[in-house]
């Protein structure tokens, strides 16, 4: 058995998959995210995967490849030098990983792009030769494909659409050191601080949340009608579709694909987004569908197995 292990690092947790050559998905798991930044770190994620070829019955002999899926920009040099979410120590990382699977090929990959590629390996875009794929987590990002090819760009930050500078105005400052990014609006984290500025501008009581990046309880009082949540999630949507107009007009691509944690909430927010993207489109792609990504949340693991799979049989 040839195998292939795609990790997908969030702000929350690490999915791992474990996949055969042609895409089948035989084992899955996830760990919290540690601070990938030393040896408790490293052992928490070869922790998780030992986790899933054990569950598997596999043994890191089988593996031949581990792609990963992080973050932030992944220049060609691999020398990271953006981190908006995440403490992330990758040359750390690949010499650990090195070590526990030794013949393994070892690639990184922006986690966007991964789950653009996942789609285009086995999800609803095969086939497709142009895409945006837009992933909501603990961040924004975004996945370009052109012509059937992910563009990574000249220094990594291709489709860096998280980091857009969507209010001049705002002087709350984004993780990666910016200011007024979209990220800081129509993030999972984003949706949740949209909702306690909306609640602290109308002097309510906010309801009790899970998390600080956990918009899924937001979205569950947008569903019973909550007016202040209502607004946080049009706050949302307004950015998101005005920033996706902009892409839009440069790359014009043929579909929008949404993923990461937050697509699962999209009942909540998807119509005002496409509502608001027709609004500020051109006439020319106003019509530009944008969809929930087949593989869903999964994306990023396709993705990263299949960097994986490229990886060893370079
Ligand atoms: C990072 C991107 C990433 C996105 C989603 C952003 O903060 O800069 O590289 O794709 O979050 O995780
Ligand atoms: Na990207």
């Amino acid at each position: 058995r040839k195998l292939y292990v795609g990790l997908d690092v969030g702000g929350t947790s690490v999915k791992v998959g474990l996949f055969l050559q042609d895409g089948t998905l035989v084992g899955k798991g996830s760990v919290p995210t540690p601070p990938i930044v030393d040896e408790a770190g490293y052992s928490a994620v070869t922790n998780g995967i030992g986790q899933v070829l054990a569950e598997a019955d596999a043994t890191t002999a089988e593996v031949l490849g581990i792609g990963l899926a992080i973050p932030c920009p992944v220049p060609a040099d691999g020398i990271i030098r953006m981190q908006a979410n995440i403490q992330i120590d990758a040359p750390g990382l690949e010499a650990a990983l090195h070590a526990f699977c030794p013949q393994a090929a070892v690639k990184f990959v922006n986690d966007a792009n991964a789950a653009a590629m996942g789609e285009l390996w086995t999800g609803a875009a095969k086939g497709r030769t142009s895409l945006v794929f837009v992933t909501i987590g603990t961040g924004v990002g975004g996945g370009v494909v052109i012509d059937g090819k992910v563009v990574a760009g000249a220094f990594g930050a291709g489709g860096e659409i998280g980091h857009l500078r969507m209010n001049p105005n705002e002087e709350r400052a984004c993780g990666c050191g910016g200011k007024g990014h979209l990220e800081q609006y129509a993030s999972a984290t984003g949706v949740v601080s949209n909702y306690l500025a909306e609640c602290e501008a109308r002097g309510v009581e906010p309801i009790e949340l899970t998390g600080p990046s956990d918009s899924k309880d937001v979205f569950q009082a947008c569903r019973e009608g909550d007016e202040v949540a209502l607004a946080a999630m049009r706050t949302m949507a307004d950015y998101l579709g005005r920033a996706l107009s902009l892409v839009a007009n440069v790359v014009d691509p043929e579909l929008f694909l949404l993923g990461g944690g937050a697509s699962a909430s999209a009942d909540v927010y998807l119509e005002t987004l496409v509502e608001r993207y027709r609004a500020c489109a051109i006439n020319v792609n106003a019509d530009t569908p944008i969809e929930v990504a087949s593989l869903g949340n999964d994306a990023g693991i396709y993705g990263a197995a299949y960097v994986a799979l490229q990886a060893a049989e370079a």
